[in-house]
């Protein structure tokens, strides 16, 4: 019998229990976590589960995508964060929870890995090349912290290009920390979320409070950081202050840094921010306050940038000095892979343990050893046919049909040119579909899309599944209830460098207009609940110029708010509004 988290595997008798309650699945789901049960933290391909599972049979490879759906629904899972199942996309799935067989731990875990980060060295995980110094520097980080009240807390910045790996590397490093391990993890974003005060902080808040001691870690935030909880929609309403009006303000940093440390007491804690160079100032002065403070804390923060993204007057950049000056962090700059690296990476990509003669060379030479540049130049080789595949029985294996020497000069020589050109082969009305969906943050979902190319929602999500199975860079990751009850799927871009050249692809009056159409259409699907949806329709409109139109939406919210007694949504959501009219 395998263990994994509350969950128990009897393969032998085909079933699943949860807390002991047996749990109904049918047998071809049963077989797929099964077979990734059997094989905790490895890449499993859609092939080898498709051949192991049911050789004698065709099993269209869609299907697949279904069972996993079906498991992550008993499991309770999330494709966005998973706890056990873990999308690759265009590649296959990896098992990522701890799985313990009679008390024996024999896997690696999303949130704690089997062994500790002092014993013997972690097998190379397919999927994951280079690095081995950065991992080590992060791995001795996380030992400074040390342990019980003796804690010490730590900083960390990756800094590095788009896509250069620094995601990859800190989603790596956090799988592999040792059980128990806490990771709240919080992503700054670009395009109409990021004016959203503590988008980051909130998102890795909203991740402890889902993660396995949920509830324990939600009652020290009730008791130490109230307003935090209640702004991430977790407590109702915080105790109505007698005299003082609430406001944002009641969101103390000092407040939130005191509950961290305290939930760093019983557990190591991993925040990691990343993408800071979007962050908002507040989120910028929480971590100068984290980063700060002398009590003890066993907790690491790894903050990840892109140091050409930001200003000379950057309050990032002024942080980072002040923090290195008063060694309170340590910095990691991620360089270019050496062409080895590019060849395994690209072995990784096409599934094949053996490259055609020149490749590697041409594709290290013209990305300059940009891990996110060399895949898309892969991509392009495949989508011209000149890297192509000549393998049998389903088994990739490419080969070279023109020289590539003569392709030299069509290769750019910056990666977002390189994205431009993927992008410029796709036919208009593919076009449009993406670069509506670059005007979400995040996750575009497929009613949005459908809003704002005035399109049928039900076609709008049949085509984008294409695209998804289509495009490397694109991925359906889940989807939402509507008010209503209506399904709608929820697709991400691979990089944020996609999302970005989409956007600007788009002339301002067209963009205008798109966000308008999708604020428009989250009024008519949350007709009676605008509170819950009115910070995201403002930002449609504000994004659009129609910064009236913002402040309404919000002023309409706040009133909504105020009808059912949610004073503190109330206040917040005038406030907001009053920032906006004061811009007009
Ligand atoms: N060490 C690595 N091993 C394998 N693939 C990597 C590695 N680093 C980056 N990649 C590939 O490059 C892509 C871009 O890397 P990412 O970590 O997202 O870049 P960044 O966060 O620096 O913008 C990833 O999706 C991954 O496919
Ligand atoms: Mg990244």
């Amino acid at each position: 019998m395998k263990q994994f988290e509350a969950f128990k595997l009897d393969s032998a008798n085909g079933c699943l229990y949860r807390d002991g309650e047996p749990i109904d699945l049918p047998p071809k789901p049963f077989a797929v976590l099964n077979f990734l049960v059997e094989n905790p933290g490895r890449l499993i391909t859609h092939d080898e589960l498709l051949d192991k599972l049911w050789p004698e049979t065709f099993v269209q490879p869609q299907v697949l995508r279904t069972y996993v759906l079906e498991l992550r629904k008993v499991l309770g899972d999330e494709a966005g964060n998973p706890r056990f199942i873990q999308t690759l996309p265009k590649r296959g799935y990896r098992f990522v929870a701890s799985v313990t067989n009679s008390q024996e731990v024999i896997s690696v875990s999303a949130s704690g890995a089997a062994q500790s980060s002092a014993q013997a060295p972690h097998p190379a995980s397919p999927g994951f090349v280079n690095r081995t110094n950065e991992l080590a520097l992060l791995r001795s980080e996380f030992d400074r912290i040390g342990q019980g009240d003796q804690g010490k807390r730590r900083v960390v910045f990756i800094i590095g290009e788009a896509g250069i790996g620094k995601t990859a590397l800190v989603d790596f490093f956090c799988r592999q920390l040792p059980a128990g391990t806490v990771v709240a993890r919080g992503e700054c974003v670009s395009g109409v979320g990021a004016r959203e005060e503590y988008y980051p902080v909130n998102e890795a808040l909203g991740h402890l409070c889902t993660s396995t001691a949920a509830e324990e870690w939600c009652r020290i935030l009730a008791r130490m950081a109230p307003a935090w909880l209640a702004h991430i929609g977790r407590q109702s309403e915080p105790p109505q202050p007698s005299s003082a009006q609430p406001t944002a303000q009641a969101r103390m940093p000092g407040d939130l840094c005191a509950a961290l440390e305290e939930i760093s007491r019983t557990r190591p804690l991993v925040l990691v921010f990343e993408d800071l160079h979007w962050a908002d100032a507040a989120t910028l002065n929480l971590l100068a306050a984290l980063a700060r403070r002398r009590a003890p804390a066993r907790l690491l923060v790894l903050a990840t940038f892109r140091p050409h993204s930001i200003v000379p007057a950057h309050p990032l950049r002024a942080l980072k000095h002040d923090m290195l000056f008063h060694k309170l962090c340590t910095e990691v700059a991620l360089e270019p892979f050496p062409r080895a690296a590019v060849a395994s990476l690209i072995m990784g990509e096409l599934h094949q343990s053996a490259l055609p003669p020149g490749l590697s060379e041409f594709v290290h030479h013209h990305s300059e050893g940009n891990p996110l540049f060399a895949i898309a130049i892969v991509e392009h080789l495949i989508a011209q046919q000149i890297l192509v595949s000549a393998g049998q029985n389903g088994a990739a294996h490419y080969e070279i049909r023109s020289p590539l020497h003569n392709l030299s000069s069509e290769v750019p020589g910056k990666l977002a040119e390189m994205v431009e050109l993927e992008i410029e082969r796709l036919a208009p009305d593919v076009k449009e579909l993406l670069e509506a969906g670059s005007l979400l943050s995040v996750a575009f979902p497929a009613w949005a899309v459908a809003a704002a190319v005035d399109c049928d929602h039900a076609e709008v999500e049949e085509r984008c599944d294409a695209l998804a199975r289509d495009l490397h860079f694109v991925e359906r990751v889940g989807e939402d209830e509507l008010p209503g009850g209506a399904r709608s799927a929820f697709y991400v871009f691979a990089h944020e460098v996609y999302r970005e050249v989409l956007y600007q692809n788009q002339s301002a009056a067209r963009r205008a207009q798109r966000h308008v159409r999708i604020a428009e259409r989250l009024a008519q699907l949350f007709k009676g609940r605008e509170a819950d949806v009115a910070r995201e329709m403002a930002m449609h409109y504000e994004a659009a110029g129609e910064m009236k139109r913002a402040a309404q939406a919000l002023r309409a919210a706040a009133a909504h708010a105020a009808e059912r007694n949610a004073h503190f949504e109330a206040v917040e959501l005038n406030d907001r509004a009053a920032q906006i009219e004061s811009q007009v």
